[in-house]
């Protein structure tokens, strides 16, 4: 099972890094290659933007992280992976990279921002290859000390010197402001204006905020390109709480966080074998033996496509409409196992059957921030 599972794996995408195993090769069918070869053309456009990314990006939030990853600690080891990580998704045309100011460690010793990470392994990759065209998305951090537009551009500029470059695709307000937050649009049109974004968006905005903020940027002629939340099959309040359906309405794109439960759904943590640190208080042995039945049914779907669990939950995603989920990679195993999450297609009966098991799941507790 084990055996068949990595099969799967590294069949899904048809990888051309030199470091890669030739294996991969010779298992990647003609069928795949077509796969593969249309995940690097099969873009969305986001929201109302002329920005274009790939269906599903990757989540850098681990990169670099001491503070809920990681088992509170960071290494040259972790480096490497994450920098494979980056390199793999590449490889398998998932070009589309969410980062944020707030992830990774800027103040302890040793750490390191994901940011920063991701620059490098930009820079890295364009040394061997000046034609790579990477998507990255980052976020300004609305701290309750940060107040005006000006505020908005100080933090993006502080970001891009982290980064490296000079503009980035899609900069989001990471949560809404206890205050401050009219400023704070006012600073993401001006990002717009002065080019040093292409494409804006807000994250953790209930559909209240998202309709005020679109309005207000519509005003100046800025589409608001995402909104980015928690949604994942077994958290689906973004279904329930008008979030989907005005984002669905108003032509922006949800781009969907923690979607596969921070591995929980991946099916490889159970009642015996939790997750530790952070992630153990929310998903325990009880939570997780309630989720059972759930993952069965999700490997058995997954079965009669040879796809994985963790690609069949993404792909219940992309079955959404209007959602670019985007998975945390912390290596490149990981990455490589999400890019088989696109280039096929769950039938409607079965994404309803996973929906309506998933609703016997009550959902965890979600970021706080959603209900500000
Ligand atoms: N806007 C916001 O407020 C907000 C909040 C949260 C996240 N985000 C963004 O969304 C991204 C993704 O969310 P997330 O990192 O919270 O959760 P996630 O994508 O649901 O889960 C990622 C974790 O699952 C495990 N995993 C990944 N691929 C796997 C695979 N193929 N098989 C088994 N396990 C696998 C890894 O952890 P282990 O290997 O340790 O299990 C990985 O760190 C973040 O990186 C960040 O960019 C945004």
């Amino acid at each position: 099972m084990a055996m068949a599972m990595a099969m799967n794996v590294s069949s899904a995408c048809f990888c051309v890094s030199s470091n890669r195993r030739s294996v991969n090769r010779v298992r990647a069918v003609a069928s795949e290659d077509f796969a593969a070869s249309k995940i690097k053309e099969d873009k969305v456009q986001l929201g109302g933007s002329d920005l274009e990314v790939t269906r599903l990006g990757i989540g850098a939030w681990s990169w670099g992280d001491t503070s809920y990853w990681n088992n509170f600690e960071w290494d040259d080891m972790k480096m490497k992976a994450a920098k494979a990580a980056f390199d793999t998704s590449v490889d398998c045309g998932i070009t589309f990279f969410d980062t944020a100011e707030v992830y990774g460690s800027r103040f302890s010793f040793g750490a390191i921002n994901s940011e920063t990470l991701l620059g490098r392994f930009i820079k890295d990759r364009k040394v061997k290859d000046p034609e790579v065209e990477v998507a990255v998305a980052t976020k300004y951090a609305a701290l309750p000390w940060r107040l005006g537009r000006q505020s908005v551009l100080t933090a993006l500029k502080e970001s891009l010197n982290r980064l490296g470059l000079s503009s980035v695709e899609l900069y989001q307000l990471h949560w809404p402001g206890i205050w401050g937050n009219e400023g704070y649009i006012d600073g993401l049109g001006d990002a717009v204006e002065q080019g040093l974004v292409k494409a804006v968006g807000v994250s953790n905005y209930s559909e209240s905020r998202l309709r005020a903020a679109y309005e207000k940027l519509k005003k100046r002629g800025i589409p608001l390109a995402s909104n980015q939340v928690n949604y994942s099959l077994i958290y689906r309040a973004p279904e329930e709480n008008g979030v989907k359906a005005a984002c669905d309405e108003l032509g922006v794109t949800l781009i969907a966080y923690s979607p596969i439960a921070q591995g929980v759904l991946t099916g490889k943590y159970t009642p015996e074998n939790p997750p530790t640190g952070p992630r153990g208080q929310i998903y325990t042995p009880e939570f997780l033996t309630k989720l059972q039945p759930l993952l069965n049914s999700i490997k058995e779907i997954g079965q009669n496509y040879s796809k994985t669990p963790t690609q069949v939950v993404l792909n219940w995603l992309v079955a959404q409409e209007n959602v670019v989920p985007i998975p945390g990679a912390k290596n490149a195993e990981q990455a490589e196992e999400f890019a088989g999450a696109l280039g096929w297609r769950l039938t409607s009966d079965e994404i309803n059957e996973l929906r309506s098991l998933a609703l016997e799941i009550k959902p965890v507790i979600g970021f706080p921030v959603e209900k500000l």
